[in-house]
């Protein structure tokens, strides 16, 4: 079979691929926790749920128009202004088949062969996969973990060269929670006002679950002069628990959401519409199930951090948000299983899953070799059960 080239250039998602290991093992009858999943283990709340009940009984299951309904792009805006004092008007917002088409439709309308894309790093799988479909280079500049995983002022600026026309800015972050407080933010955003050709990609997809306090101002609310070449992209998936509905939105210059309407015109058509309907809900509705959620995984967060602690050849750096941790596990590399040593991340989540029962994703596709990710949106008996095995799988290696 003679396949696009382009195909070549991109692989499965590493994330996708531990959730479909997880459920071919769980089919076969295999017990697993699973710590891989990027999404909240709460369902979606019941207001959410009888909104698109309600829609769909007033017909909510024909096109809409492709960027969205009148009533989510209204939604939006109002968010906008809620949670971030941002001001947008209907037709700066576009609404997507989730937060992850949105960035694609960013991508391929903004970026080209030849162009820069600066990508802090550790980071989502999918950023460079969908950046080099459009024929960009990412430019993967790394945040250390004594660093809390985030990159200064000075590695932005020096990676910033005259081919750069794009940086993607992810706080909290998937994979390594970290999240930038507001001096560390605008000390980014100074940098980003002095670099003119550079349009920022701002993916909000885990504001809210910030543990460090009020959450920090948006870039925006600090550096209104970045708007023209800003697009904020967000979702309702980790926010509302709502991954499956499918449905993000951007927001940002008219042109760029104009040209991300036209190529989902051409590609996906407009996001489901009983999805818009439940979406407008989440958003514009009362928040009241955010904070306890958020308080949740605050709990989660100290208790993830802490187990890690006391597992000898683990170091994991306490994130401030999201609900992943990222631990460097190169401590384990070298200790026998199976007859040899375990030479990398991958071989470490495989130990874990053969020997723990327990699903985790190997750091190798966010661009960090030594480290493996933790979903802790599961429960806190899972969470105990699953660290209780990974201690006894760890102590028993050779
Ligand atoms: C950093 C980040 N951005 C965007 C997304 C996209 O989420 P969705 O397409 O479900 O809105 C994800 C999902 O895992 C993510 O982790």
């Amino acid at each position: 079979m003679r396949l696009a080239k382009r195909i070549g250039l991109i692989k499965p998602s590493a994330t996708l691929a531990v959730t479909a290991e997880v459920a071919r093992l769980r089919a076969q009858g295999t017990q697993v926790i699973d710590f891989g999943a990027g999404e909240p283990d709460f369902d979606t709340p019941q207001r959410i749920k009888d909104a698109a009940v309600r829609a769909l009984a007033a017909g909510a299951t024909k096109y809409t128009p492709v960027a969205g309904t009148k009533q989510i792009r209204e939604a939006v805006v109002a968010k906008l202004k809620r949670l971030n004092g941002l001001d947008y008007a209907p037709e700066e917002t576009v609404a997507t088949c989730g937060g992850k088409h949105a960035l694609f439709g960013a991508f391929q309308a903004l970026f080209e062969e030849g162009d820069e894309v600066v990508l802090p790093a550790p980071f989502w799988v999918s950023y460079a996969d969908m950046l080099v479909l459009a024929g960009a280079k990412p430019v993967i500049v790394h945040g250390s973990p004594e660093a809390g995983f985030k990159i200064t002022p000075e590695q932005l600026r020096r990676a910033i060269t005259p081919r750069t026309r794009g940086v993607v800015l992810n706080s909290p972050s998937n994979p390594t929670g970290a999240a930038y407080d507001a001096p560390s933010l605008a000390a980014l955003g100074k940098v980003l006002v002095e670099s003119p050709d550079v349009f920022v990609i701002v993916d909000d997809v885990y504001e809210v679950l910030y543990f460090e306090g009020a959450t920090p101002p948006h870039l925006l609310a600090t550096y209104p002069e970045l708007r023209p070449r800003t697009l904020i992209v967000n979702s309702v998936s980790k926010t509302y628990a709502m991954t499956g509905w499918r449905l993000g939105y951007a927001a940002g210059p008219v042109e760029v959401i104009k040209a991300i309407t036209t190529l989902q015109g051409q590609s996906t058509s407009n996001p489901a519409a009983v999805s818009q309907a439940a979406a407008a809900e989440a958003l514009a509705g009362p928040q009241d199930e955010i904070a306890p959620m958020v308080e949740e995984f605050r709990w989660r967060r100290d208790y993830v951090v802490d187990r890690f602690g006391r597992i000898p050849g683990v170091k994991c750096v306490r994130p401030e948000g999201a609900f992943y941790a990222f631990p460097d596990v190169s401590g384990l590399f070298g200790r026998a299983w199976r007859g040899a040593p375990l030479g990398n991340a991958n071989r470490v989540c495989e130990f874990l899953l053969a020997e723990a029962r327990v699903a985790l994703v190997a750091g190798d596709d966010f661009a960090a070799p030594n480290h493996i990710r933790i979903s802790y949106a599961t429960s806190r008996d899972n969470l105990r059960n699953g660290f209780d095995a990974i201690e006894k799988a760890v102590g028993a290696l050779g």
